[in-house]
Formats: structure tokens, sequence, C-alpha cells
């Protein structure tokens, strides 16, 4: 078992579950078979950090992109989420979890769209730890959505031009109120961010493992937070500004 410092943890973690397709591949079953798989892998990595003390837990689950897949997989996805819902509610709801998203959540088949407004209100009270799910989710098209409405609210006098900084920026965009990963997962060896998380990432602590996520244990998880805690963030200072602010 890998040790891990539980009082130095990250506050948020985010991961790029990547690598289905290829775990199926590898065991001569179809990609479907993957995503299940890899659903299997959400439920335990959400326990553990639930279990561990982890406040923010940020999945990509389905990106935008990901839209133009073949029909046949995106639907096999929406299915899977649809499922995920109605099991996994409960669930949250014992552990104290509560559920938010970012993405376009409208473009959602929507029963699931349906299933996923009734879990967030039913878990809006839960405050051990925040599951947030990205769903049909861009950074870049995030970033023109908040830029469209900082010109309406301009428009409408609710926002003065001189006003605009990096915090008020950021309450315009879908995890608004929500501090930015401090590490970042990314499983199946690619080394990418693929539109996720643009402009909150800008500080995170970048991790990377050729793990696939059907094969992502508490052991993995344990690891990539082993490697953050032994990095420095050093935020543009040197490293003996960072030792003198800690006296
Ligand atoms: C990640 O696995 C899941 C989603 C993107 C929905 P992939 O389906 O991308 O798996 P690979 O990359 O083809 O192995
Ligand atoms: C990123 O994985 C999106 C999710 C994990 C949901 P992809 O498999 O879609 O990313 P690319 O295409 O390899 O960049
Ligand atoms: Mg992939």
């Amino acid at each position: 078992m890998i040790k891990i410092d539980f009082n130095k943890l990250p506050q948020h973690i985010a991961i790029i579950m990547d690598g289905n397709g290829r775990w199926a591949k590898q065991h001569a079953i179809g990609r479907i078979r993957g995503h299940k798989k890899g659903a299997q892998a959400v439920r335990t990595t959400v326990k553990t950090c639930r279990e561990i003390g982890i406040k923010y837990l940020t999945l990509y689950a389905f990106s935008i992109e990901n839209w133009e897949r073949p029909a046949k997989e995106v639907e096999a996805l929406m299915s899977l989420l649809d499922e995920y819902l109605t099991k996994e509610t409960k669930q949250l709801q014992k552990q104290g979890i509560r559920l938010t998203t970012i993405g376009e959540i409208n473009r959602l088949h929507p029963s699931v769209k349906e299933k996923l407004l009734q879990a967030k209100e039913s878990t809006i009270n839960n405050d051990k730890m925040v599951l947030n799910i990205a769903l049909s989710y861009g950074g870049k098209d995030e970033i023109i959505r908040a830029v469209k409405k900082i010109i309406q609210d301009n428009k409408d006098g609710k926002i003065n031009i001189n006003e605009i900084n990096k915090e008020t920026f950021s309450n315009y965009l879908y995890t608004s109120g929500m501090p930015d990963p401090d590490l970042l997962i990314r499983t199946s060896g690619e080394y990418r961010i693929s539109n996720f998380l643009l402009w909150q990432m800008a500080y995170t602590e970048l991790y990377f493992t050729n793990v696939l996520w059907p094969d992502f244990t508490k052991d993995d998880l344990f690891k990539a937070i082993a490697s953050y805690q032994k990095r420095e963030r050093r935020f543009g200072l040197t490293s003996e500004q960072l030792k003198e602010k800690d006296y």
C-alpha cells in the first residue's frame, strides 16, 4: 500500500478517465463493455475519495467532442449514465456526497437530464464531498459561454468593464464557487488535456499514468496523491520565498 500524508491532501482532484476502449480491446470485448467496467472504477474512486477526505472530485465523463463518436457508443454511454444515477443516488446520499455537473446538460437525453436534476436537488445539502461530473463539457466552450454572459450582463448594467478580473470572470464559469483543481490525473498514457478545465487548471499539478481507466484502483489513486505531495507548488515564486512564507 502506498503511503500518503492525510494532512496534506489535495482539496480538489480532477480526473480525465481515459482508456475504456483500449481496455476492451485488450480483453477482446466491445468498447461498450469497457465503459461498463469504467463505471465500476468510478464507484470505487468516489468511495475512496470520500473516505480519505477529498473535498471536491471532478470527473470528465463525456466531452463535447465525444458527441461525434458513433451513435451506438454515445447511446450506450448515456444509458450507462442513466443506470449510474438510478443506482448510485442513494449511495451518494448515504455518504453525504453532493452531486454537481459542469457542461451542456441541456443536450443530454431528457430522462438522463431529469435524473441528474433530481440527484443534484436531493443531495444539495450534503457537505462531505462534492462529486462534480463533466458532461457534454468543453473548456473552450465554457469560456465562450462566460464571455457571452458577461457581455449580456454588461449591457444590462450588471457588470462594469472595470469589474472584470480573474475572480469575477471565474464566477461566470460552470465551476463558479469551486476551488480550482490541485491535482489532475489522466489515465491511459495520453499526455494531453483534451479541452478540460482550461481556465481552472492554470496552476494544477498534472499527473499522467499508463493505467487504463477500468484498471484504476485505490492504489493508483494513492500513487497520484503521493506524487502530488512530493511537489513544491511555487505559483511563480522562488523556493526561498515559499519557505519564508511557512514561518
Ligand atoms: C474514456 O475512454 C471514456 C470516454 C471518453 C467517454 P475512451 O472511450 O476514450 O477509451 P480509449 O481512449 O478509446 O481507449
Ligand atoms: C477525454 O478523452 C474525454 C473524457 C475522458 C470524457 P478522449 O478519449 O475523448 O480524448 P482524446 O480524444 O484522446 O483527446
Ligand atoms: Mg480516449
